[in-house]
């Protein structure tokens, strides 16, 4: 039987994670929006391109979520940005009533399903569903860190002129202001980068990593960033279908590894066919860990905005 992915948001994150899933093979895709048209549109128009570039992943928009029945994998990017006059706790109560009722209707169509986050704020509506849902943690976790992480390698590479496959970054933490950047395991070509770049030269990559998503939507003006985050996503996703197990920093349940208990938050995690299959332990300086749990009371804070 093929394998059955869907994606459920068909706006800019959410229609490039359809592509780039038809584009790699990984099964036929379906794309759900409550907009009239819009996943029917861009669903044909992704199939469309497998002539062309070769797949044969079959690709159906819907507006209707019981399409998503046996789905395997379930990608969630339905949501709002924000708008103006709109504070980020008007935005959190808003996406926790979307990822709500999204996240019942995957628990009814898709009980067997690996539930993969994308809307923001990441880490609180990757936890709201996980609670929805009733899913076993391991079957529920959220991208962001891993393209936290990609825009920290993407500034490190453009500094050094190194190439950007050879850096390997490191982020923890959560996926906002207080996300935790890990210079002390960042390495180019195996070599730190504390040996490589100065102190303020680090600090300036640290915080331009931290603004990453700012820094686009200030260009783009209208919405955000999607060929990032849909690239991470899909390729957490390929790693879950194809059961990889490659450690992958992800948004997942934290249950007293790293002393941090009950929230997700981002952590490196081993990821395979169960979803999380293990969390993995790595060395922190003594500010790296501090930083770590002031991140996860930032999460916690939110958590308890939408309980
Ligand atoms: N069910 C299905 N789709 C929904 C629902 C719902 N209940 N509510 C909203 N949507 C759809 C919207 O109709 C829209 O097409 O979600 C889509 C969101 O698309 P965009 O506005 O283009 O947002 P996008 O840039 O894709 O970002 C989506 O990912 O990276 C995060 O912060 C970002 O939370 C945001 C999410």
């Amino acid at each position: 039987m093929t394998t059955k992915i869907s994606v459920i948001g068909a706006g800019n994150v959410g229609a490039t994670c359809a592509q780039r899933l038809a584009e790699k093979n990984l099964g036929d895709i379906v794309l759900v929006d409550i907009v009239e048209g819009i996943p029917q549109g861009k669903a044909l128009d992704i199939m469309q391109s497998g002539p062309v570039v070769g797949f044969n992943s079959l690709v159906i928009g819907t507006n209707d979520f019981a399409d998503i029945k046996d789905s395997s994998l379930v990608i969630v990017t339905a949501g709002l940005a924000r708008k103006p006059g709109m504070s980020r706790d008007d935005l959190l109560k808003m996406n926790a009533a979307i990822i709500t009722d999204v996240v019942n209707n995957i628990k009814k169509y898709a009980p067997n399903s690996i539930i993969l986050l994308v809307t923001n704020p990441l880490d609180t509506m990757t936890y709201l569903a996980w609670k929805v849902s009733g899913f076993p943690p391991n079957r529920v976790l959220g991208m962001a860190p891993l393209l936290d992480l990609a825009r920290m390698a993407t500034f490190i590479a453009l500094e050094l002129n190194a190439p950007i496959t050879e850096v390997k970054a490191v982020v923890l933490g959560t996926h906002g202001d207080l996300m935790v950047p890990v210079p002390s395991q960042t390495t180019v070509k195996g070599q730190s980068i504390t040996e490589l770049l100065s102190d303020n030269k680090i600090k300036q990559i640290v915080t331009r990593t931290q603004n990453g998503g700012a820094e686009i939507v200030a260009h783009l003006k209208t919405g955000s960033a999607y060929y990032a985050p849909s690239a991470a996503a899909v390729y957490m996703a390929e790693a879950v279908l194809k059961d990889t197990k490659e450690t992958i920093i992800s948004s997942v349940y934290a249950n007293g590894e790293y002393g941090l208990k009950d929230l997700y938050v981002g952590l490196p995690a081993k990821l395979g066919k169960n979803g999380v299959e293990e969390i993995v332990e790595i060395e922190l300086t003594e500010e790296e860990r501090a930083a770590l749990q002031k991140s996860a009371e930032a999460i916690k804070n939110n958590n308890a905005k939408i309980q």
